[in-house]
């Protein structure tokens, strides 16, 4: 599914942008058995906490058993996001081997893999400017994001700042509200936004260096995606170190209960 891409231009403009958007290469097969496995896991709480009621899909079901409570939600939030297998099947996938080894990769350690999910009139809870190298542990390493459903600027499409793997690893401002790490817009100004609209089989890849946030969900149903990432297993620098010095680029403190994957109601405030 490469085929209509050539290494050479990949290679160029994802070394000169920091990120490469292929189109229509994952297999929808694949995707499918994501949505499938996301419904099932949503539809086995709603069977316990709705009995008598027709199960109403995902994008609905997600909605009422969030606000059952906050605790329930954490659990869910968890288990949707990090507890389903379907996201490692993109990250077996040949042409992803292929496409690592095209930007330079010969060698890559699997980091994660997971759905991020963003539901409507829940702005609170994006993801704020960032870059994904805090996290890793090799200089040149890859976040690969792909659309579960249609993904465009009106439901929360993923938003990067072209060139911006150019700041190498930047001290965050963080932590913001929700205990993460945020970069200033002073350094964001500096380079061009790419917000770009995806159909489910499309594929961005990005430098774990480059700048990019999740966007409002102005739409009715919520916005399905996964992410996943890879090391370089042969960029050896920083592994003999107590302390990885790329980690000083991610800040992540105690997480402030109240804003953390859950709607704050007055309730939750009054406890
Ligand atoms: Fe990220």
């Amino acid at each position: 599914m490469l085929d209509q891409y050539e290494q050479a231009d990949v290679k160029s403009f994802y070394d000169e942008y920091g990120y490469f958007i292929f189109k229509n290469i994952v297999p929808l097969k694949l995707i499918e058995q994501s949505l499938v496995e996301i419904d099932l896991a949503l539809k086995s709480q709603w069977e316990i906490y709705f009995l008598g009621t027709k199960y109403p899909g995902k994008d609905i079901a997600i909605i009422k058993l969030f606000s059952r409570n906050r605790h329930y939600r954490r659990v869910v939030y968890e288990w949707v996001n990090k507890r389903m297998l379907a996201p490692y099947n993109y990250a077996m996938l040949d042409e992803v081997k292929q496409i690592c080894k095209w930007v330079g990769f010969e060698s890559p350690m699997f980091q994660m893999a997971a759905n991020r999910f963003h539901l409507p009139e829940e702005n609170d809870f994006k993801t704020g400017t960032h870059q994904d190298i805090g996290i890793m542990t090799t200089d040149i390493s890859l976040t690969l994001w792909l659309p579960l459903v249609e993904s465009t600027r009106m439901n929360g499409s993923v938003k990067l700042w072209s060139k911006s793997h150019n700041e190498d690893v930047i001290v965050p401002e963080g932590p913001d509200y929700r205990g993460h790490s945020w970069i200033a817009q002073s350094i964001t100004d500096k380079y061009q936004e790419i917000w770009e609209d995806y159909e489910p089989g499309d594929l961005l890849i990005f430098n774990t260096k480059t700048i990019h946030t999740s966007t409002p969900n102005n739409s009715d149903n919520c916005r399905w995606a996964t992410i996943f990432r890879f090391d370089n297993a042969e960029d050896n620098k920083f592994f003999d170190m107590e302390e990885n010095p790329l980690h000083k680029g991610y800040v992540m403190v105690e997480d402030k209960k109240e804003n953390s994957g859950f709607k704050v109601t007055e309730t939750d405030k009054a406890e």
